[in-house]
């Protein structure tokens, strides 16, 4: 396995291996690895020759409030983690290389980013693109793959990559839970062992829902009521952002639920956000 931190440098050997014809498989990431970025890993070297994983905690797709200088880091368990799953290369730039001070462009999905996570996070799905498409153009994957935990993230990359005629195969992967449902998160590690309790609400109200609507129910204001009660059981919870059932590929709220519509949600647990989702 070979760490890369130039750009240029990492764009060379993936130009390089597309001209020996190999297949090359891409996992982006912000490192803190676990279960749900190694599925991706996984997932990936099956289905390329080269697989390359980039660890790189994108300032730009962070508000002024919210975590960056907390994120939590360890490039060190990293590596090994990706070295055990045979991954080729770690693509590990600074934030300099990948924006310097005369950096200018952007890239923006139209109404996608106005819904779910975006209304609370202006400017991250932004931020999101801007970095996916770089890191696209750096590492000239075949093949990319993305977790459905970050559904709206997915739906958007997608868009993009479609609208901007962009030559990656974008690849959704169902989500990693703990035993318990908590959908594996990078941020899980800030909860304390209260916090960490009640998480397990916010699965716990997503299956619930999904029970719910599989005996019959298809009330969007029923479900959606369920969900929040389920969610108000939680101490530790302190603001329920959004509860709510949507088109899954326009991402729009629905009135009258329907298979394959997704539940998403994103709730405040102290200073923790977390955000998960269920497909009916
Ligand atoms: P990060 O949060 O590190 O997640 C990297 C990838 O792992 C994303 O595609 C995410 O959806 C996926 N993932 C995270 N938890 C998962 C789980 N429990 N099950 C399955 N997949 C999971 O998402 C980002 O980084 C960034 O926004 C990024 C795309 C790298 C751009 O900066």
């Amino acid at each position: 396995m070979e760490v890369v931190k130039s750009p240029l440098e990492m764009q060379n050997i993936a130009l390089n291996l597309k001209k020996a014809g190999k297949r090359i498989g891409f996992v982006p990431t912000m490192g803190y690895l676990h279960e749900g970025h190694l599925s991706l890993v996984r997932r990936a070297k099956q289905e390329n020759d080269v697989v390359v994983v980039s660890i790189f905690v994108n300032p730009l797709q962070f508000g002024k409030n919210e975590d960056l200088d907390r994120y939590p880091r360890d490039f060190e368990r990293d590596c090994s983690l990706c070295e055990r799953e045979k991954v080729d290369y770690i693509f590990y730039p600074s934030a300099s290389d990948m924006y310097p001070e005369d950096f200018k462009t952007y890239v923006e999905v139209k109404d996608l980013p106005d819904v779910l996570c975006g209304k609370f996070r202006p400017g991250h799905f932004r931020g999101v693109t801007t970095v996916v498409l770089k890191l696209f153009n750096i590492v000239q994957p075949d093949n990319a793959y993305f977790g459905e935990k970050d559904y709206q993230q997915l739906k958007i990359i997608q868009r993009m990559v479609k609208d901007l005629n962009v030559p990656v195969n974008v690849i959704g992967c169902p989500i990693v839970r703990e035993p318990d449902g908590l959908a594996m998160s990078s941020r899980n590690k800030y909860l304390s062992e209260e916090e960490r309790k009640s998480a397990v609400f916010i699965s716990k109200a997503l299956f619930q829902v999904k029970e719910t609507f599989e005996r019959g129910e298809r009330d969007v204001n029923k479900l959606k009521d369920m969900g929040i009660n389920i969610l108000k059981q939680a101490p530790l919870i302190r603001e329920i952002q959004y509860f709510e059932v949507v088109h899954p590929e326009s991402l729009e709220p629905k009135e009258i639920a329907e298979s394959s519509d997704v539940v998403a949600v994103a709730v405040y647990i102290g200073n923790t956000r977390l955000i998960d989702n269920i497909r009916l």
